[in-house]
C-alpha cells in the first residue's frame, strides 16, 4: 500500500501573501503543492500561469503538482516545464494528441499525469495507462474550489485501481475536489493515494491539524 500524499491547492491560499502561504503549507506537512492552471476556456475560471509556477519553484523545494485545465495543453507545455513543474497533468477531454503530450512531458524529465472529469468514463484513459505517472480522477466538475465532493466518482477510482493492478502498473491515483478527512478516507479505500485539498487545508483554522487528519482518515 503506497504512502498517502497530501497536496494542498494554492487556489485556496491568500493571494495577497503567496510566499508566506507556500511556506505555511510546507511547515504544516504538505508533501506536494497542487497548482491549478485555468485558462477561462477549458473551465469557466482564470487562475494563474507559468510565472506563478516559476516563482514558487525558485523560492521553495516542494514538489510542484501542476494541473492544467486548459484547452490546448500541448501549446502551453514548454512554458510549464521551463517554469519548474515536477509533474504536469493534462486532461483527456482537452484538444491535443494525448500520447504525444504525455511523451513530451516525460522526455523533459517531468512526471506525466492524465486527468478525467467526473462525467468522463474510465474507458477514455485506458489506452494511456502505461504512459502515465499519475491518474487524476476529478471529484468535482473543475473550475472552482470549495465545491461538494461527488461520491459517484468512487466506483471509477476502484476501476482505475483494478486496471492498474491487472496491468501491473504503478501510477499514483489522485483525487481533487471536495476533499476533507471523511472524503479522503472514502477515496483511499477506493484506491486513491494522492489527496488534493484546497479549502480544507488553506482555510482551516489549523492547517497542520487539517493535513494530519486527511493523512490518517
Ligand atoms: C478544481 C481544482 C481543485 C480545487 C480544489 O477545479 O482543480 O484543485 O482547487 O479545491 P477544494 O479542495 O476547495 O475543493
Ligand atoms: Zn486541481
Amino acid at each position: 500500500c503506497r504512502d498517502r500524499v497530501i497536496a494542498p491547492s494554492l487556489l485556496a491560499a491568500d493571494f495577497s501573501q503567496i510566499g508566506a502561504e507556500v511556506t505555511r503549507a510546507i511547515h504544516s506537512g504538505a508533501d506536494w503543492l497542487h497548482l491549478d492552471i485555468m485558462d477561462g476556456h477549458f473551465v469557466d475560471n482564470i487562475s494563474f500561469g507559468p510565472a506563478m509556477v516559476q516563482t514558487v519553484h525558485e523560492t521553495n523545494d516542494i514538489f510542484l503538482d501542476t494541473h492544467l485545465m486548459v484547452s490546448r495543453p500541448d501549446h502551453y507545455l514548454d512554458r510549464f516545464i521551463k517554469a519548474g513543474a515536477d509533474l504536469i497533468t493534462v486532461h483527456v477531454e482537452a484538444d491535443h494528441d494525448i500520447s504525444e503530450t504525455l511523451g513530451r512531458i516525460r522526455a523533459a524529465g517531468c512526471q506525466a499525469g492524465l486527468a478525467l472529469n467526473p462525467a468522463t468514463p474510465i474507458d477514455q484513459v485506458l489506452p494511456y495507462l502505461d504512459q502515465i505517472d499519475l491518474l487524476l480522477c476529478m471529484t468535482v466538475v473543475p473550475g472552482f474550489g470549495g465545491q461538494a465532493f461527488m461520491p459517484e466518482v468512487l466506483p471509477k477510482i476502484e476501476a482505475a485501481a483494478a486496471a492498474r493492478q491487472s496491468q501491473g502498473l504503478g501510477f499514483h491515483i489522485e483525487v481533487d475536489g471536495g476533499i476533507v478527512a471523511e472524503t479522503a478516507g472514502l477515496c483511499a479505500h477506493a484506491g486513491a493515494n494522492v489527496m488534493v485539498a484546497g479549502s480544507s487545508t488553506f482555510r482551516a483554522p489549523d492547517m497542520a491539524a487539517a493535513i494530519a487528519e486527511i493523512r490518517s482518515a
